[in-house]
């Protein structure tokens, strides 16, 4: 698929000087006597992996030994995304993830492809371009700009993100803007064109909000499998489905059974899933951290012993390793829950959703992965 000539490719040339600079190659040293969550994970057939951005890895030292350790796969958290790689029309911005996929090559870790087609991550110049001239070609430009460029080296593509939306269609379909200019087929067409380019690659969508047993995600979850079930009946190149698992203390109940129906659903149609976002956003911050970590670890217990039951999931991403880097924030609304329970420089800290502490020590959720992988009890 060729592109006009005016296209430049801002190159990266520092690639290989981080390589050096920063040791960046040295995940064999890292590997502490104490087991990880990559090698349980592997132990156990599955991999796991987190979200990371190749900036803090390149500047935190402590934080980058921890995902070195810890992870078998990563996924940009920013870095792929059209808003983020074609800020400016016709000149992709590969150097971030030409970095951090030789960060990855130089740790034989892999990289999952996130995300090609979301809604929030629409470069502004392209929302106005796609409803006035229904052009799809700006979206196979970037497709190639980032799937040829980086090939097998990227064994999962999330190529649809968040396409359901509940309350305004029959079919359950976000009414984003590759729906307003190309209609429900643009989920197929987009895995199309993904197949075409990542031949070999399992091919994703990647959905939020399936998890607890209450009538909006119930609806999310219907909506979810009946859209699975048509791209299957047309053909459409799907492989595998992401399940965030972006878990949430302020809502349940969560129920084993419906979520674990939900997963033998999606495998009933040849799906593989993974679990691609796992966190938990907390909900009563006035407790200890050690009372507080206690309440994430049983969530995460509970949901990923309902996934790891399920063979047809084969991976979880968390999303983030530590909580010193996280997109879950303590909200206004979160404070104004507690008037007065905090003093003047007093406070809960940070959000306690991710498996290591803000130091990057391994917190009681860390141990609920590594049990759950092991199909055993929390201690
Ligand atoms: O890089 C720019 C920087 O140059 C600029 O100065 C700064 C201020 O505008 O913005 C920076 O970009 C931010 C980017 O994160 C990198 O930090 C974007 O504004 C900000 O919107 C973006 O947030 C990300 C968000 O997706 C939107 O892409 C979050 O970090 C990321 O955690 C979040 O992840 C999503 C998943 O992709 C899909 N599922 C939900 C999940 C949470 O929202």
């Amino acid at each position: 698929m060729s592109h006009e000539p005016t296209r430049r490719a801002c190159l990266s040339a520092t690639a290989g000087f981080l390589l050096a600079a920063t040791g960046w190659g040295a995940k064999a040293g890292a590997q502490g006597a104490d087991a990880s969550l990559a090698r349980v994970a592997a132990e156990a057939g599955r991999y796991y992996g987190s979200a990371v951005r190749i900036d803090r890895i390149a500047a935190d030292d402590q934080y980058r030994e921890a995902i070195l350790r810890e992870c078998a796969y990563l996924t940009p958290e920013s870095e792929m995304k059209w808003d983020a790689v074609e800020r400016i029309r016709g000149e992709p911005a590969l150097a971030p993830i030409d970095d951090l996929m030789s960060f990855a090559r130089a740790n034989e870790m892999k990289v999952r492809g996130h995300t090609l087609l979301w809604h929030r991550s629409v470069p502004d110049w392209a929302g106005d371009f796609l409803l006035e001239r229904k052009d799809w070609s700006p979206i196979r430009n970037y497709f190639s700009d980032v799937i040829s460029r980086y090939g097998d080296a990227i064994e999962q593509w999330d190529v649809v993100n968040e396409p359901i939306d509940t309350g305004h269609r029959m079919d359950g379909l976000r009414e984003n803007v590759f729906l307003r200019a190309f209609g429900p087929d643009y989920i197929r067409r987009a895995l199309e064109d993904a197949r075409m380019l990542a031949p070999r690659a399992s091919l994703m969508i990647n959905e939020y909000g399936l998890d607890y047993d209450i009538p909006v995600e119930q609806d999310r979850r219907y909506l979810f499998l009946k859209l699975l079930e048509r791209l299957r009946s047309a053909g459409a190149p799907l492989d595998a489905v992401g399940v965030q698992g972006h878990l949430d203390l302020a809502k349940g109940p969560f129920s084993p059974k419906v979520f674990g129906d939900f997963l033998q659903e999606i495998a009933n149609l040849g799906l593989e899933i993974i679990i691609t976002e796992l966190d938990v956003k907390e909900y009563d911050y006035r407790a200890p951290p050690e009372e507080r970590d206690r309440r994430v670890a049983e969530e995460v217990k509970r949901y990923l012993d309902v996934a790891f039951a399920q063979p047809a999931v084969k991976g979880l991403t968390s999303w983030g390793l530590s909580d010193r880097y996280s997109w879950l924030e303590i909200t206004a609304e979160d404070y104004a829950r507690y008037p007065g329970v905090w003093k003047q420089g007093d406070g809960p800290g940070v959000n306690r959703g991710l498996p290591l502490d803000a130091s990057m020590r391994r917190k009681p959720m860390y141990r609920a992965i590594e049990a759950a992988f092991r199909r055993q009890p929390l201690g």
